[in-house]
């Protein structure tokens, strides 16, 4: 073996590979440790956004910009420091795979219509009044409100209220770009009108655990939006019973034709975890992108602590240990990458054995810029 390495090291090897990367040919015996890693190792690092630092960059740009053809949105997404390299703009990677945004609709505005093939979903976090139009179906939305846009369908926003509109978006762009799949299409005539009654697929399905017959065949969206009321009354439900040792009290969202993840391409949850209650740390092949909905606490990550409140959003990338703290009772929403892992059988999860299933904390999360 020392002689291997030796041999490895040794300037007739070096040579060579110097020799064929000037043929763009690349050398396996040198790259297979960093990019055939034992374990994952994502370039993407743990990080979080302060809810105080999302507002007042939302509000410049309402100041500068509006959601006109062109720039499309007014979006301000989340880039991973990790993945900076990418280029162009960092493949706009929130994970490897996920991207992340906060979006502000002002009252008046609209945002024209357009598909693509990135899925999205939307989480409203501030303010009501506003709608989105999915395919000809106008969705008024609320705050705590889920909504759909799976790929291909096309959607736009308009604002009719009297306050401003916040909601987090989440696509998997940096997945689509990656395995070059990208077609987008703007809407000629700007915002799509409805076709079908406001709030339509919301009214057919008000029943929550049944589905109107006929809709068992598979349709990509049949429920547009998924409201907080009932959001709310299904983790009350559950707190009938002890919390989950690793999630407290969580639910996905899902496809009431399948039974499946909401989009096809990213999983969806929200969780209730009670003041105090430390969950176990565990690590799992999926990225998360969280939003603290409600509450403070905070979470380690990899041995790190970041201390999160109400607004602030942050990142697990694969395969980093996490665990939570809530220092009073919290709403955490979440994106994850488990339906993009479980299409190629890669998802797997450990949970941590030692120091009862909690990790050591090491340090604390500091923002560069502050
Ligand atoms: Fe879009």
């Amino acid at each position: 073996m020392a002689e291997m390495n030796e041999f490895m090291s040794s300037n007739v090897v070096k040579d060579f590979t110097k020799d064929i990367q000037q043929y763009n040919l690349g050398p396996l015996w040198e790259a297979i440790p960093e990019v055939m890693n034992h374990t994952p190792k994502p370039q993407a690092i743990p990080y979080l956004w302060s809810s105080e630092l999302i507002e007042k960059k939302l509000m410049e740009a309402a100041e500068i910009f509006t959601p006109e053809r062109g720039g499309e949105r007014r979006a301000i997404y989340f880039q991973n420091p990790g993945l900076t390299y990418r280029k162009p703009w960092g493949w706009v990677s929130t994970t490897q795979s996920l991207y992340a945004a906060v979006q502000l609709l002002l009252p008046g505005e609209e945002a024209p219509s357009h598909r693509h093939t990135q899925s999205a979903l939307r989480f409203i976090t501030d303010g009501d009044g506003a709608y989105t139009i999915v395919e000809g179906e106008r969705v008024y939305m609320q705050e705590g409100d889920f909504l759909i846009t799976p790929k291909n369908l096309w959607h736009g926003h308009g604002h009719p209220g009297d306050k401003p509109m916040i909601w987090m978006d989440a696509l998997d762009i940096p997945t689509i770009y990656g395995i070059g799949g990208t077609f987008f299409e703007p809407y000629e005539e700007g915002l799509q009108q409805p076709n079908v009654p406001d709030n339509f697929s919301e009214l057919r399905y008000s029943g929550g655990m049944v589905r109107p017959v006929g809709d068992d065949k598979f349709s990509v969206a049949p429920l547009a939006n998924y409201k907080w009321s009932r959001t709310e009354d299904a983790i009350k439900g559950l707190m009938n019973f002890d919390p989950d040792s690793i999630n407290g009290f969580a639910i996905e969202y899902i496809n009431p034709t399948t039974g499946k993840s909401a989009n096809p391409t990213m999983g969806t949850r929200m969780q209730f975890l009670p003041k105090d209650f430390h969950t176990k740390a565990i690590r799992h092949t999926h990225s998360t992108i969280y939003h603290a909905f409600k509450g403070s606490g905070y979470t380690v990550i990899n041995g790190v602590r970041f201390d999160w409140k109400k607004g602030d959003y942050f990142v697990i990338p694969n395969w980093a240990w996490y665990e939570h703290f809530p220092a009073e009772d919290s709403y955490l929403f979440s994106v994850n990458d488990i339906p993009i892992m479980e299409r190629f059988e890669l998802e797997k999860e450990e949970k941590m054995e030692s120091n009862n299933g909690y990790q050591k904390v090491t340090g604390e999360f500091k923002a560069d810029f502050r």
